[in-house]
């Protein structure tokens, strides 16, 4: 049985549950073209590019990006070293599961702290991002001020903490990425001839409270949003091909245009997609996004 290569993480905003409406949106003849390059400069969870490099066996390159160095720090681990990675948090795993859950959160809180040295190898660092992926609440990623992890302790019954097959089976895949970090205007460099961008920045929040988009110290706020469309139509101008998600500011507010202004040139899809991660069980359920590209592609 192939062993499929998926998240080796949770992360907010995974868009696991919008891959059926990005595929019906891809270039209609994707499948014939050759040496792909696929571009995705906000990665998080990855849920978008492990499906698309094993569907699309054209793609020969992919480059990953992303601001949180922990994050791309774990993607080139799981590249480069994934043996050693699997046998620390085989370790982690046999001396936290036998705990009660009192010794669990005082083992949770001292590996918190020293991940928050910030001074580990990349193995050490790479297992304790995943360790406190797996055991802190909703397998939030959040940093203070002075961009310390701060999430609180999890309670869950039986984490998996190390999913040895997907982090081989991620390993393999990830020998054809390269991996970034940083800021999404640095993968302009990375284009070729067949390149397709998929973007799934930080969402414009649609209310006060609904959505969590604070990944790093800096807000991803209207401006960022205003920078990126400007990308995006650089990227058209260079005639490379763009998938881009967001929320739907609109479906909130019916006079909100900020989207539909900003990529007026482009083709504006609502699309919707269950959203589990809130904190409050009734918040949970289905909620528009737009799939916005400059594909020719639009099966409706
Ligand atoms: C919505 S998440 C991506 C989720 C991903 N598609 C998935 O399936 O898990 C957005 C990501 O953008 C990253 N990010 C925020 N600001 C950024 C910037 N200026 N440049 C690059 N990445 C950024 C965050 O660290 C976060 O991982």
């Amino acid at each position: 049985m192939t062993i499929k290569a998926k998240p080796f993480i949770k992360w907010v905003g995974g868009k696991t549950q919008l891959i059926k409406n990005i595929e019906k949106v891809l270039p209609k003849n994707f499948t014939e073209l050759d040496n792909v390059t696929y571009i995705e400069p906000f990665i998080g969870g990855g849920a978008v590019l492990f499906w698309i490099l094993q569907k699309y066996p054209n793609i020969t390159k992919a480059v990953i990006n992303d601001i949180n160095s922990d994050l791309t720090t774990a993607y080139k681990t799981i590249k480069e070293t994934p043996a050693e990675l699997v046998k620390y948090l085989q370790s982690i795993q046999d001396e936290y599961l036998p705990l009660d859950e009192e010794k669990r959160k005082e083992y949770y809180l001292s590996k918190r702290d020293r991940f928050n040295l910030k001074s580990l190898d990349s193995v050490e660092n790479t297992a304790l991002f995943i360790f406190l992926n797996r055991t802190c609440f909703n397998g939030l990623y959040r940093v203070n001020s002075k961009g310390l992890f701060n999430v609180p302790f999890g309670r869950y019954a039986n984490p998996k903490i190390c999913d040895e097959q997907t982090i081989l089976a991620d390993s393999k895949l990830l020998q054809k990425v390269e991996i970034l970090t940083g800021d999404f205007e640095q993968t302009l460099k990375y284009t070729t001839n067949n390149s397709l961008f998929y973007f799934d920045p930080p969402y414009k929040p649609i209310s006060e409270t609904a959505s969590f988009n604070s990944y790093a110290k800096e807000d991803f706020d209207d401006s960022e949003q205003i920078r990126l469309s400007n990308f995006c139509k650089k990227i058209d101008s260079l005639g490379h091909t763009l998938i881009l998600s967001n929320s739907d500011v609109k479906g909130a507010n019916p006079d909100d245009n900020f989207f539909d202004d900003l990529y007026e040139q482009f083709s504006i899809k609502r699309v919707f997609a269950n959203r589990m991660v809130n904190a409050n069980a009734k918040k949970r359920g289905k909620l528009a996004e737009l799939l916005i590209t400059n594909t020719k592609n639009q099966k409706n």
